[in-house]
């Protein structure tokens, strides 16, 4: 069934698979007998393609929401936007955020009054469906969400910034004040693109800003069918060089009709929070969408110092440490999958991991989570 449900998906012209689903969960922060309180029931829609179909939407939110609660940074982004001074007019344009910002201290259980088992996201998809978004369509995953979600956060604090920029125009200095202190996404870096003419030698850069870096997983091939891959080596190749044509060389294209170029992706401004998306959609030769099960190895701690832009420049690869925050797994084949989240909490100083699989959750080992098969991956700069 779920088969069919890729195919429809991709007939609606979405770009990734829709995989992230049923899995979306509250997480009693504490001790496991705080667990009492977290609805247990549920348990029909778990693996039926039905539950997907029907409700994978508010899956996909609550799996990204999830994966976001626990990375303090993004959190405390949150709250900042909220919190700077200003008119009503400023904060009312401010649902979104406002409403996520509630949503992370509601399965944190934070706070003070509301439980998780007593809340739901309408109001937060509400608000997101006022600014053009449909959630109600079945082709959105967690990754989707993701994005969805960032683009929103952005037009809001642009028209915050608008709003308080009008309003006090006879405090200038206050205005820029208010418009500089709101920095912008934890989860936004930027790949820089370097391209080398093979001709002449020319060197170029452009930067483009991400939230979550998407990878694409190798082409399937028997010769090596039985690789073991895992995030560096992905991220390695993804951020490799290659060679591409059909760009113009603005030193020496009036001379040579045929040019090459060397491009070299890396990360320029790095994020700190790192959300890695593993590319999982994929076509058999029969033209018929697959998910790839390719076991994926990842680490607690992920150095990306080989892909930092000014230390490929400088050839001194001084390490850039990430630490794992949250997973996203996908379980099953296409044609029947479950979907978990592993997360960290947000909250304590301990090193705690819960597995969250509907409403249930429980608390994980470590070791569990890395033997998980990674759909998404939620990384948080180590200071
Ligand atoms: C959940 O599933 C288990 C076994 O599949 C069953 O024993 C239990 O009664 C179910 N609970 C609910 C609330 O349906
Ligand atoms: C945002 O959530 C935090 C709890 O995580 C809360 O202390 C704060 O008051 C909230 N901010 C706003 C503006 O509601
Ligand atoms: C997702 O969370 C909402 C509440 O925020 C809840 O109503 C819904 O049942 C959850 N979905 C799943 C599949 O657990
Ligand atoms: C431009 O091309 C010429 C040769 O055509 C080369 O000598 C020169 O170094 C190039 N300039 C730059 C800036 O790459
Ligand atoms: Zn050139």
């Amino acid at each position: 069934m779920l088969k069919s449900f890729l195919r429809q998906y991709w007939l609606t012209g979405a770009a990734t698979i829709a995989v992230v689903a049923s899995a979306a969960y509250y997480v009693a922060i504490g001790e496991p007998d705080n667990f009492q309180n977290v609805k247990k029931s549920k348990n029909k829609s778990r693996n039926k393609l039905a539950g997907l179909v029907n409700e994978g939407n508010t899956c996909f939110i609550n799996t990204t929401l999830q994966a976001l609660a626990s990375c303090p940074i993004f959190i405390w982004w949150i709250d900042s936007i909220l919190e700077k001074p200003s008119s009503d007019a400023a904060g009312n344009c401010l649902e979104t955020t406002s409403s996520l910002n509630l949503t992370m201290a509601v399965i944190n259980n934070q706070h003070p009054t509301i439980s998780a088992d007593l809340f739901n996201t309408r109001q937060l998809i509400q608000s997101l469906e006022k600014h053009g978004w449909n959630l109600k369509s079945e082709e959105q995953d967690a990754h989707e969400f993701f994005n969805m979600l960032f683009t929103t956060i952005d037009e809001e604090i642009n028209k915050k910034s608008k709003i308080v920029k009008g309003i006090s125009i006879d405090d200038e200095q206050d205005t820029t004040t208010v418009c500089q202190s709101i920095s912008s996404s934890p989860f936004r870096g930027n790949l820089a693109s370097q391209l080398c003419c093979l001709t002449c030698g020319h060197k170029s850069v452009r930067y483009d800003a991400f939230e979550c870096l998407s990878i694409p997983l190798p082409k399937l091939d028997m010769r090596n069918a039985f690789t073991m891959l895992n995030v560096q080596g992905l991220l390695k190749q993804f951020l490799a060089a290659e060679t591409v044509g059909e760009v113009q060389c603005d030193n020496c294209s009036v001379t040579n009709g045929k040019i090459v170029f060397m491009k070299q992706l890396s990360l320029g401004k790095l994020p700190q929070c790192l959300c890695l998306h593993i590319q999982r959609c994929d076509w058999t030769n029969a033209g018929q969408l697959t998910k790839r099960q390719d076991l994926v190895k990842f680490s607690e701690e992920l150095n990306v110092g080989n892909v930092v832009y000014t230390n490929r420049l400088s050839g001194n690869l001084k390490p850039v440490t990430y630490r794992l925050r949250a997973v996203v797994e996908h379980l099953g084949m296409a044609d029947s999958g479950h979907f978990v989240t592993f997360r960290r909490n947000a909250v304590d100083g301990r090193a705690k991991w819960f597995y969250t699989s509907d409403t249930y959750i429980r608390t994980a080992t470590l070791e569990e989570v890395l033997k998980s098969s990674p759909y998404m991956l939620f990384y948080e700069r180590c200071a």
